[in-house]
């Protein structure tokens, strides 16, 4: 894949930028926002920064490489797609486009429960090249049809998310109507209305919905009922049983997303699971906690070598996927800078983002003298 790109907008911040212009604020904020008040989702970028690597200008380069190999599959880079609830919301066909440019790119792609594009759509636009993140449902027929369906689709990873035990308390979207159960608003109407770029894809692609719940959702449904059905339907915290059953039943590679202590890892480890991404939800969940980049480095330590380490939460550059990398993490994954890349360049912007990601993280190896993407340990500083 070329790595052309838009000279216009170098950064994930240029991207950001953008996108708040373009999209309604409710959309933005939901996109852009932590929770409570926003301490973990600055804090990951910046402790994230602090990191610090080592050039060895003198030594013997041959070319740096960005190959990575993850679960018997050798990735183009060493960074995927994370999964978002609702893309269609933040812009339409963001799914698709996000789903297509990753297959495109061999990079991952993770799809969402509650994304707005179906497990079946998402399996037929990357030929089965695609990872999928169940919510855990409360009734255990409802789970299993979903495995089912992504087993049938190709899914090659099967994710599950074990950090949002309760709903996060995120006041702008409560203020926008946009908690559970959520509302339409007059200001927003006005929100959309301001924005014609989204307003129309959003009439063109339609209006967004729960595509892979709607098989099982009663029909006509108000949206008041809807929020309802969603926190009924997905009600419940992971624990140990839950898991263990799902590793029964899924036979692929099976990953844990939301690890934040070493006492989840030391019983992902017990429980079988194939790899973990530590991640707090981009400090949308739990205000207090620790930066992703903090917890990574211990549960790197202890666990690495036993189960695949994986990271999220606070990446918006290249350095910054470097950083984690030489922090302890095998791979590592974004989810509002690809969001703000195809809000800010619609169809053009899950390419353009990947391939800025890219530029920034060779030109940080080729500075520092590392060939490989595992040798960037090396490199860390303290
Ligand atoms: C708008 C939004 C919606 C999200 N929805 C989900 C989701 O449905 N499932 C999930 O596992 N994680 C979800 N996440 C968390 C991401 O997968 C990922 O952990 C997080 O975005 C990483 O932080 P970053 O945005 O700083 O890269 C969501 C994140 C955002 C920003």
């Amino acid at each position: 894949m070329t790595l052309e790109y838009n000279p216009d907008y170098p950064a994930i911040d240029d991207l950001r930028a953008r996108a708040r212009r373009r999209i309604p604020r409710f959309a933005f904020e939901y996109l852009d926002g932590g929770c409570n008040e926003d301490v973990n989702l600055h804090k990951n970028t910046a402790e994230l920064r602090e990191v610090e690597l080592k050039p060895y200008y003198l030594s013997e380069h041959s070319g740096s490489d960005l190959r990575t190999e993850l679960f018997g599959h050798t990735y183009d880079a060493p960074f995927g797609i994370a999964p978002v609830g609702l893309q269609g919301l933040i812009w339409p066909g963001s799914a698709e486009i996000l789903a297509r440019a990753a297959a495109a790119h061999n990079i991952p792609f993770v799809l969402s429960t509650v994304s707005t594009a179906s497990i079946e759509r998402v399996g037929a636009l990357t030929g089965g090249k695609f990872w999928f993140q169940l919510y855990h449902p409360a009734d255990n027929a409802l789970r299993d049809d979903l495995l089912d369906r992504a087993e049938a689709a190709g899914c090659q990873v099967l994710v599950i998310l074990s950090d949002v035990p309760a709903f996060g308390y995120r006041p702008r979207d409560i203020r926008n109507g946009l908690a559970m159960p959520p509302k339409m608003t007059l200001r927003n109407v006005l929100q959309i209305m301001g924005k014609p770029h989204w307003a129309l894809g959003t009439l063109l692609h339609g209006q967004p919905h729960f595509a892979n719940m709607k098989k099982y959702m009663p029909k006509g449904l108000n949206i008041k009922q809807l929020g309802l059905y969603m926190n009924q339907t997905f009600s419940g915290r992971l624990h140990a049983e839950k898991v263990a059953a799902i590793r029964d039943r899924w036979k692929g590679k099976l990953v844990l997303k939301g690890v934040a202590s070493e006492e989840d890892a030391a019983l992902a480890v017990k429980l079988g699971i194939d790899g973990l991404i530590v991640s707090n939800h981009g400090g949308r969940q739990l205000d207090a906690g620790q930066s992703a980049v903090h917890a990574l480095g211990p549960i790197a330590r202890n666990f690495g070598g036993q189960i695949r380490i994986m990271m999220d939460s606070g990446v918006r550059s290249g350095p910054d996927v470097g950083r984690a990398l030489a922090s302890g993490a095998e791979f590592v994954f974004l989810g509002r800078s690809f969001m703000y890349g195809v809000a800010a360049l619609g169809k053009a912007g899950g390419h353009h983002t990947i391939a800025i990601l890219k530029t920034q993280l060779k030109q940080l190896m080729e500075q520092l003298c590392c060939e490989r993407v595992g040798e960037l340990r090396r490199h860390l500083i303290g």
